[in-house]
C-alpha cells in the first residue's frame, strides 16, 4: 500500500501520520524555536509530555507560528508522578500549553511514581486510567481522545477487561531493531493506532548506518532517516514521531517515501540480528512492564 498521510482514530478524529514533531526526552527542546519552525514548514502534529518539562515552550512555539490551533494535532502525556491527580495534571498541561483542549492525552507509562523518582507501589495505574476516562467522558471538547504509551499486550489485557473507553493510541518504541510484532498486531486488531517513538533508534543510532537501511536510502535518493520514518507510514494504523531540534533535519524528516513489501520485509529482518531498545522500561522500577524482550 502507498504510505499514508493520516490515520483515523477510534474517536473518528484524523491524526497525521508523518510531519509530526516530537519534543522528546532526554534532550527536551527548552526553546519554542523548533516547534515554530516545524509548524511554519508544514508539520501538523506536535507531541510533548509533562515529563519533558517543555510544555510552556511548546505552547509559545504554537502561538509564534501563527498556525491556527484547530489546524494542529496536539498530544501531551500524563507524567508518572501525577498519576494520583490526573485532573490537576490535565489543567496544568492545558495552562502551560496555553490551549483550551488537547487532541490526545496519553498515560506516559503504566508506572506510577513518587516525586523523587521511586515506584509508587501504593497506586494502581488502572485507577489512573479510570480517572482519565471520567475526564474524557465528562469533557470531550477539552480532551478529544485519550490513550496510552509504553503498553505491552500483558498490560492491555488487564486494561481492556474493564475499560469503558478503548485507548485511541499506544505510543511505543518502534524501529527495525525493536519491531514489537506482538503488541503491534494486538493493537491493530483492537482498532488502537500505534505511534512509533524513537523511529530512528534514538541518539547516535546504529540504524542510520545499517547496510539494509543505507541501501534502500540510496535507491530512493533519500537519507537513511527517511527510510526509517517512512517504514511506519507504510504500515496500516501507524503514525510516527521522529525527534529533531535541527532545522535542516526537521525539513528533511517530513519526506515520506513508498516502500515495497520486499523492502519492508528486509527492514523487519534487521531485528533478528541487531535487536535493541533505546529506552528500557526498567528505569521506572516496575521491571519489564510485560514486554517479552524485557523479561
Ligand atoms: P537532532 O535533534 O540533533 O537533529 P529518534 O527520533 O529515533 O528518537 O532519534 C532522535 C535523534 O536522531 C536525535 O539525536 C536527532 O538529533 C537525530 N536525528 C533526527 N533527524 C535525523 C536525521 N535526519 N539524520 C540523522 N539524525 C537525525
Amino acid at each position: 500500500m502507498p504510505a499514508t498521510t493520516s490515520v483515523t482514530l477510534n474517536t473518528g478524529a484524523i491524526m497525521p501520520t508523518g510531519r509530526s514533531w516530537h519534543s522528546g526526552s532526554p534532550s527536551p527542546a527548552k526553546s519554542n524555536m523548533p516547534v515554530e519552525f516545524a509548524l511554519k514548514n508544514g508539520y501538523t502534529h506536535i507531541d510533548t509530555a509533562a515529563g519533558y518539562q517543555n510544555e510552556t515552550e511548546v505552547g509559545q512555539g504554537i502561538k509564534a507560528s501563527g498556525v491556527p490551533r484547530e489546524q494542529i494535532f496536539l498530544t501531551t502525556k500524563l507524567d508518572n508522578p501525577d498519576q494520583r491527580h490526573p485532573e490537576k495534571a490535565l489543567e496544568a498541561s492545558l495552562k502551560k500549553l496555553d490551549t483550551p483542549y488537547l487532541d490526545l492525552w496519553l498515560m506516559h507509562w503504566p508506572a506510577p511514581m513518587t516525586r523523587d523518582g521511586k515506584p509508587d507501589m501504593g497506586h494502581d495505574w488502572l485507577n489512573t486510567w479510570k480517572t482519565m476516562e471520567d475526564l474524557h467522558l465528562a469533557h470531550p471538547e477539552k480532551l478529544k481522545a485519550i490513550g496510552v504509551s509504553n503498553f505491552s499486550v500483558e498490560y492491555f489485557e488487564r486494561l481492556l477487561k474493564v475499560a469503558r473507553v478503548v485507548p485511541a493510541v499506544n505510543q511505543i518504541e518502534l524501529h527495525p531493531s525493536c519491531p514489537q510484532d506482538d503488541v503491534v498486531e494486538y493493537c491493530q486488531n483492537k482498532g488502537i493506532v500505534l505511534t512509533a517513538y524513537s523511529p530512528l533508534g534514538s541518539d547516535n543510532s546504529p540504524l542510520l548506518k545499517n547496510e539494509t537501511v543505507t541501501k534502500i536510502a540510496a535507491k530512493y535518493g533519500v537519507q537513511p532517516a527517511n527510510v526509517l520514518i517512512s517504514l511506519h507510514a507504510n504500515k496500516p494504523m501507524h503514525t510516527v514521531l521522529p525527534k529533531s531540534v535541527t532545522n535542516e533535519r526537521i525539513l528533511n524528516n517530513a519526506k515520506i517515501i513508498d516502500l515495497t513489501p520486499g523492502e519492508i520485509g528486509e527492514l523487519h529482518d534487521i531485528d533478528k540480528t541487531h535487536h535493541f531498545r533505546a529506552c528500557h522500561p526498567s528505569w521506572t522500577g516496575f521491571g519489564g512492564l510485560g514486554f517479552p524482550d524485557c523479561k
